[in-house]
């Protein structure tokens, strides 16, 4: 077995309602005054009502931000970052997706740490030295896991393209999970959302850098995706199926961090930057064509995905079994009603994105790790297939 860390600091207090008592958590870290961050979106929905009056009746000393972007831009994030040291707030409370909690993570580390988060993103001049401000997760989706991950990903529009700062010290201190906050989530969030964190699952495990702590989290993530993700979507006061859902994108989110990422973060990172694609949405999209491309590199582990998500393999050969995992993707994408064509998408990616999309994919960080090489042809192979 080879070398490795696994880590995972986060704490995770889970349960119905937790997102009601926040005030003895800033306590426990000495937080006196916060800001919580959010997006419109979010801000107008009862469960964030419901929080906001959690704190008010705990008299805590709170300022509202709920400016926060989908697929933060480098602008908006520096400027929050401002707006944040304005307040005198010393910790911070993202409430939200992805979106607001990858803001959150750039505000609080830029409220220590000189200069624009243009420098801090893969491949910039500058990295992460101070302990940012003490943050605190209350995730809305259960998808990107980013309240247990170490990245922000932020969009950098003049160069059309994603990319993230990644360090521990952006974790978060603590992610209070709380399963009514999901109940409003609107069904192709739910779905779209949920098949982000099957994907973070998948490639984790089939990655080069998997190992045996990482694939046990990524398993029982798979699992239980498979298990829930359709019960959440068209059952969405489902309280069980929103707590699973919840879990297992924690769950995802620990082997990803651990593991890695692959073909189908890189690709469909590109076509955020360029196309807006929601992130969820591509991935979503792109992982039957990835997997295809991967079996080979793991025909073992795309088996036992096939039998994760249900299907019967006994009597099949490896490579059939293996094969399988790409049909169950396929249905339950389907099922989910998500699109399966470039064609398809609300803003849709065309030919003429193709050789940007070629050229952020190659560039991305963990590439490396995806279980077959990756050439420039692959990619553009798979942006055909999709392209249908
Ligand atoms: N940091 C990481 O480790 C990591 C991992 C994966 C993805 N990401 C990033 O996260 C972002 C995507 O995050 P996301 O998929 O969680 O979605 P999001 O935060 O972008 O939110 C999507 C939309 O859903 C709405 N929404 C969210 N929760 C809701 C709820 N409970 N009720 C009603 N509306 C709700 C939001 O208002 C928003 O309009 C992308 O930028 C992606 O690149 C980060
Ligand atoms: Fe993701």
């Amino acid at each position: 077995m080879k070398d490795f860390i696994f880590k995972l600091p986060t704490k995770i207090i889970f349960g119905e309602g937790t997102s009601l008592n926040i005030k003895p958590v800033l306590d426990q870290y000495g937080i006196r005054k916060v800001m919580v961050v959010t997006d419109g979106g979010i801000a107008s929905t009862q469960g964030f009502k419901d929080l906001i009056a959690g704190l008010d009746s705990q008299k805590v000393d709170y300022v509202l931000f709920t400016e926060a972007i989908a697929d933060p831009p480098i602008e908006a994030v520096d400027e929050a970052k401002d707006i944040l040291l304005e307040s005198g707030a010393d910790g911070v409370i993202a409430v939200g997706g992805g979106s607001s909690i990858d803001t959150s993570k750039a505000m609080c580390m830029l409220a220590t740490n000189e200069g624009s988060v243009r420098e801090y993103l893969f491949g910039g001049t500058k990295t992460v030295t101070n302990r940012p401000l003490p943050l605190i997760a209350i995730p809305t989706t259960a998808g990107s896991g980013s309240e247990v991950t170490a990245a922000s990903v932020i969009t950098d529009n003049q160069n059309n393209i994603k990319l993230s700062v990644t360090h521990e010290y952006l974790m978060p201190l603590v992610a209070i999970v709380d399963p009514l906050m999901h109940i409003g989530m609107p069904p192709m969030i739910t779905a779209s959302t949920g098949m982000d964190a099957l994907t973070h699952a998948i490639e984790a495990y089939v990655s080069l850098n998997a190992e045996p702590i990482s694939d046990m989290y990524a398993e029982k993530c798979i699992e239980m995706i498979g298990k829930n993700i359709r019960t959440a979507m068209f059952n969405p006061t489902n309280i069980e199926a929103r707590s699973q859902m919840a879990i297992a994108s924690i769950l995802g989110a620990a082997a990803m961090v651990n593991a890695g990422l692959g073909a189908v973060h890189g690709i469909s990172q590109a076509m955020g930057g360029i196309a807006h694609t929601p992130h969820g949405i591509g991935n979503s999209l792109l992982l039957p064509y990835v997997m295809e491309m991967n079996v080979p590199g793991n025909p073992a582990k795309f088996a036992k995905i096939a039998k994760l998500l249900g299907e019967n393999i006994e009597g099949l050969s490896e490579r059939d079994a293996a094969e399988l995992s790409v049909k169950a993707v396929r249905k339950m994408a389907f099922d989910l009603r998500i699109p399966d064509s470039l064609k398809d998408l609300d803003i849709p990616v065309t030919p003429d994105m193709f050789d940007t999309i070629v050229d952020g994919t190659m560039g991305y960080r963990l590439l490396a790790v995806n279980p077959v090489k990756v050439r420039r042809e692959d990619v553009y192979a798979i942006l055909e297939k999709a392209n249908h």
